[in-house]
């Protein structure tokens, strides 16, 4: 009998790892229209395809990738895909002591890549907890680019020793994409053809109900 117990008992425990892992694979963290989140950044070559599939040409304009559970997919696109936010640089918070910068900068970015869920770093927030710095989102600005100065992020360095402050603590507004640099610039919207409508998109202006992404997890049944 207890030979016979042992694998039911790892079988209900199979059962339960995988319930465990579909219930929390389903709880896409919920956002509003705008508050606070945490900024880093990221290489991405010029005219690199990223997660959404967003045309090359978008990355000729400020773009960036959020985190995955807010992006709402695991793998490919998600509902974020194609939306345009205001991001505002408020102080950096690590460095000693933080840097409250004289000039509030905002820059327009359209959401074309995911940053992986994992556990530390930025991109780390659930439903069941924020990141490090007490918030839900992270953006990973594409930066450098061609499309953003290269004195964007504010620094002192004569008193701190260092540029690069890494992340920052930024307020946050959904915004329509007609606000978004690449506006005007056809070649910058919408998905990559020749992919097949199954594993990209990228909506031109997701404030616009008639075009949304949905998740390509959610879709595929993918956790
Ligand atoms: C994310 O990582 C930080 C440490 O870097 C930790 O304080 C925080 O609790 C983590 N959040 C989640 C939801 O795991
Ligand atoms: C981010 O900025 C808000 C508004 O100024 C502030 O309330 C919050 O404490 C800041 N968070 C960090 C981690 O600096
Ligand atoms: C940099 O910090 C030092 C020390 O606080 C200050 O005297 C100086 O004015 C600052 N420079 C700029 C450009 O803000
Ligand atoms: C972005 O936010 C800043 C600060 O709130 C504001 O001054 C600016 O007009 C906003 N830009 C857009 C395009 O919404
Ligand atoms: C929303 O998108 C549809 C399809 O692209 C377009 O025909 C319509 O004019 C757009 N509406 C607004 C308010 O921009």
């Amino acid at each position: 009998m207890a030979l016979l117990a042992i694998p039911s008992f790892f079988k209900i425990f199979a059962f339960f790892a995988f319930f465990l892992v579909s219930v929390f694979a389903s709880e896409w963290i919920e956002y509003s229209s705008n508050g606070f989140a945490t900024l880093t950044h990221y290489s991405l070559p010029l005219d690199y395809i990223a997660s959404c599939g967003c045309t090359a040409d978008s990355t000729h304009y400020p773009t960036a990738a959020l985190s995955q559970m807010a992006y709402g997919s695991s793998t490919a696109y998600g509902p974020a895909c194609g939306r345009c936010f205001n991001l505002t640089l408020l102080n950096t918070f690590l460095s000693v002591p933080p840097f409250y910068p004289p000039e509030q900068k905002s820059i327009v970015v359209k959401v074309t890549d995911l940053c992986p869920l994992s556990t530390a770093g930025w991109c780390n927030a659930t439903t069941n907890g924020p990141n490090a710095a007490g918030h839900y989102l992270n953006f990973d600005l594409a930066y450098p680019s061609t499309s953003i100065s290269s004195d964007f992020f504010p620094s002192n360095s004569s008193y701190y020793g260092y540029t690069d402050f890494g992340v920052w603590n930024i307020s946050y507004e959904s915004v329509a994409c007609s606000g978004w640099e690449g506006w005007n610039d056809a070649a910058a919207l919408g998905s990559v053809t020749g992919q097949g409508p199954a594993s990209v998109c990228c909506a031109a202006d997701p404030t616009n109900s008639s075009n949304t992404c949905t998740s390509y997890s959610d879709h595929n049944g993918i956790a």
